[in-house]
This record gives structure tokens, C-alpha cells and sequence, in this order.
């Protein structure tokens, strides 16, 4: 076997087939299964979506309706597993809480009968249906309240906004929030899309694949740059602070954050589809002055760096539009997870389709026939 050239990150290295969805990083263009994002966001909605990922095609209006009422049907999660959430410590990450939760789920439903498309099925829908209570739950149950039963009556969004804020959300904000999952549902093998198909091509369980790709989507530079975006947004503080405070960032060598994409070498489309969304909410419910602060930091940014490919990605503007819709800062990941949920579930079906276990080689770099040396004489 010949050992291709060493790529840190593998970057441009094909690492799977698939046909779930599709990036143009200098044209801006992302379509799920050929569909452009943008008319999705449109026209369809979340569940569609994820429906549409997973099994390829679009559903009929009776298979959706069958899928949304099965997933309404399984929102609710085992008192166990909300006993198990109670015991976690208040002051401990959502991400790390949703993570420990997902794997949790295996242990009541993983029967790995990966052959059965029942059992594929009802994963699908199981994993789509409880993974937004536990993130709700935990919400409640970290600020001493008890997690309050998913409303049937409710779609997915409005649901998962009344079992977070205890009232049923305005119309608008669900709808936005329904378009914000669709937008975060897949994005090709990003880092956490290729934890979920390393963890898959083992041949675990689908709630084994979904909580390491949770822990992946967890950090910094990949789902956990949202939360981070408020922060820096609040440190900058005014407009006329943007452009001093971007020169010493520069000059420090700082990444900004919710700025560049390994892929994306223009404005990321979903990025642009989020400040449509933060608009309309701001429209509606108030402005915000952060919002000024991110158009006028964008610009900076895209006159420092633009000649770099560096502009906004995903999670520069989907924080404004959660923290409008009362969502605590440190539930932006969680909630990214709630939608790329169905990315995740499309891989593993699809890595199963084809499964060859990964097992990439590595260079080795170490020593070779060092003698052991007894411990007293270290
Ligand atoms: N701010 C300032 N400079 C940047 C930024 C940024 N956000 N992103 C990239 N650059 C610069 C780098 O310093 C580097 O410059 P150089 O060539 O002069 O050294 C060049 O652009 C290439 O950057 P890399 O870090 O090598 O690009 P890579 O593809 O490895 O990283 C990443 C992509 C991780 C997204 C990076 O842009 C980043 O850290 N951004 C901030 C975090 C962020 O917003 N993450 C969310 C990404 S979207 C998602 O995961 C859902």
C-alpha cells in the first residue's frame, strides 16, 4: 500500500462517497440532496428536510405526516433518563449534558439490528423526537424546575420554544426557528458529519454515533463558534469600537469569530439567510444594537481579510436570532445539534449502505529500539 501525502486536517482529501448534500465554496452554493438551501428554507420545513436528507427523496403528504406523527408521538423521554439528567451538575455545558443524554438513549433502545430498515426507522425517529426534550430538560432542570411535557398539539419548532420557555412561542419565532434547523440540518463531512461516519463504519449503535458527533460538534472552531460570536460581539460593545478592536485582534493574531470556513471562500449562503431571519425577528420584536455592531464588523472584516476568502460563516448571525428568541447563550450548540441531527442520521444510513470500517494510516515520526530503562534508574 503507498502512503499518499500528509494533509494536517485532511484538507482536500476525499474522505467518503456521498450524495447527501453539496458545497461550492467559491460560488456560495449548498444544496441538500441537489436542492438549493435557500429554497428549502422557503418552502419547506424542518422535518421535510430531515426526511428529505435521510431517505433522499421528498415525502408524500402522507409519508410526512406519518413521520410527524411518529416523532411527535416519541418526544417524551424515560423518567430514568430525566432522573439520570437531574443528577448533573447545574453548572455543567448543555453540549456535555446532551451528549452523555444521547448515549444514554442506547442503553434503553440500542439493539444493533442494523440490517432491519425498522430498526433504522425507528432510530431516525426516536433520536429526531427526544433529542430537542433532553436539551429542553435540562434547561429547565439546571435552573431547579421539573422538564415539562412536549405539547402534541405543538409542531416541532413551536414545541421544542414551549418546553424551554414553559409558553407557547409567537408564531414568528417558530417559524424562524423551523427555518434556522433546516439551515443547520447538513453540510457535507464536516468535523462532527465525520466523527458520526468514523463511529458508524464500527458498526454501533445510531445513539453511540450521535453522541460523538455532539462532543465533536462541542468545541470552539466547529458548532461551539455561536456561542462564542455573543461574547465577542459584547466585548466590542459599540460600532465605533469595531474597527479598534478588530486592528488589536488582527495584530494579535486572534481568530474572529463566526468568520472563515475550511470550504466556504465567499459569505457563507446560510449565513446570509440568517441576517434575513434576524431582520424579520428585529422587525418585529425590537432592534438589537449587537446587530449593528455585526454589520459593521463584517464590513472590517471583509476589508482585512476578504482578500484571504474570510466571511461570515453560519454562526455569525444564527446567535443574534437565538438570543432574540430568549435562548441562553450556552443553548446555541445544543440547539445546532437538535438540526444536524438529520445530517448525522442521513451518514449513518448512508455509511451503512457501504460500510468499510475507516482505519486511515499515520507517519510515523517516534523513535525505534529504545531500551526500556528500570524505574530506579530514570
Ligand atoms: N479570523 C481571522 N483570520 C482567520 C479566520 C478568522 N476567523 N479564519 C481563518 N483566518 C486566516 C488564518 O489566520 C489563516 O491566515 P494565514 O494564511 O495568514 O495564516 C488563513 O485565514 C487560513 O485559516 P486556517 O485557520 O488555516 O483555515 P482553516 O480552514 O483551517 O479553518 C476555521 C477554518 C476553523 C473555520 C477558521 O476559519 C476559524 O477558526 N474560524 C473561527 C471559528 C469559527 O467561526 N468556526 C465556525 C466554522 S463554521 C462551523 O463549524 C459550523
Amino acid at each position: 500500500m503507498t502512503v499518499g501525502e500528509y494533509k494536517p486536517g485532511l484538507e482536500g482529501i476525499p474522505a467518503a462517497q456521498s450524495s447527501i448534500s453539496y458545497v461550492d465554496g467559491q460560488k456560495g452554493i449548498l444544496e441538500y440532496r441537489g436542492i438549493r438551501i435557500e429554497e428549502l428554507a422557503q418552502q419547506s420545513t424542518f422535518l421535510e428536510t430531515a426526511y428529505l436528507l435521510i431517505w433522499g427523496i421528498l415525502p408524500t403528504r402522507e409519508e410526512l405526516k406519518q413521520f410527524e406523527d411518529d416523532i411527535r408521538y416519541h418526544r417524551r423521554i424515560k423518567y430514568r433518563i430525566r432522573d439520570m439528567m437531574k443528577c448533573f451538575p447545574e453548572t455543567g455545558h448543555p453540549m456535555d449534558a446532551l451528549q452523555a443524554s444521547a448515549a444514554a438513549l442506547g442503553l434503553f433502545y440500542s439493539r444493533r439490528a442494523l440490517a432491519n430498515p425498522n430498526y433504522i426507522r425507528e432510530a431516525v425517529v426516536r433520536l429526531l423526537a427526544k433529542i430537542p426534550t433532553m436539551v429542553a430538560a435540562f434547561q429547565l432542570m439546571r435552573k431547579g424546575n421539573d422538564p415539562v411535557r412536549p405539547r402534541d398539539d405543538l409542531d416541532y419548532a413551536a414545541n421544542f420554544l414551549y418546553m424551554l420557555h414553559e409558553r407557547e412561542p409567537d408564531p414568528l419565532a417558530a417559524h424562524i426557528f423551523d427555518v434556522c434547523l433546516t439551515l443547520h440540518a447538513e453540510h457535507t463531512i464536516n468535523a462532527s458529519t465525520f466523527s458520526a461516519r468514523v463511529t458508524a463504519s464500527t458498526l454501533t449503535d445510531p445513539y453511540a454515533v450521535v453522541a460523538s458527533a455532539v462532543g465533536t460538534l462541542a468545541g470552539p472552531l466547529h458548532g461551539g463558534a455561536n456561542e462564542e460570536v455573543i461574547t465577542m460581539l459584547e466585548e466590542i460593545g459599540s460600532v465605533e469600537n469595531v474597527r479598534p478592536w478588530l486592528d488589536t485582534s488582527l495584530e494579535r493574531k486572534t481568530k474572529i469569530m463566526g468568520f472563515g470556513h475550511r470550504v466556504y471562500k465567499v459569505k457563507d449562503p446560510r449565513a446570509t439567510c440568517l441576517q434575513g431571519l434576524a431582520e424579520q425577528l428585529f422587525e418585529k420584536f425590537g432592534h438589537d444594537k449587537y446587530y449593528d455592531i455585526a454589520i459593521e464588523l463584517e464590513k472590517a472584516v471583509e476589508e482585512k481579510l476578504g482578500h484571504k476568502g474570510i466571511y461570515p460563516n453560519v454562526d455569525f448571525y444564527s446567535g443574534l436570532v437565538y438570543r432574540k428568541m430568549g435562548i441562553p447563550e450556552d443553548l446555541f450548540t445544543p440547539v445546532f445539534a437538535i438540526a444536524r441531527v438529520a445530517g448525522w442520521l442521513a451518514h449513518w444510513k448512508e455509511q451503512l449502505d457501504e460500510n468499510r470500517i475507516y482505519r486511515p494510516t499515520q507517519i510515523y515520526k517516534g523513535e525505534h529500539g529504545n531500551p526500556y530503562i528500570a524505574i530506579e534508574q530514570r
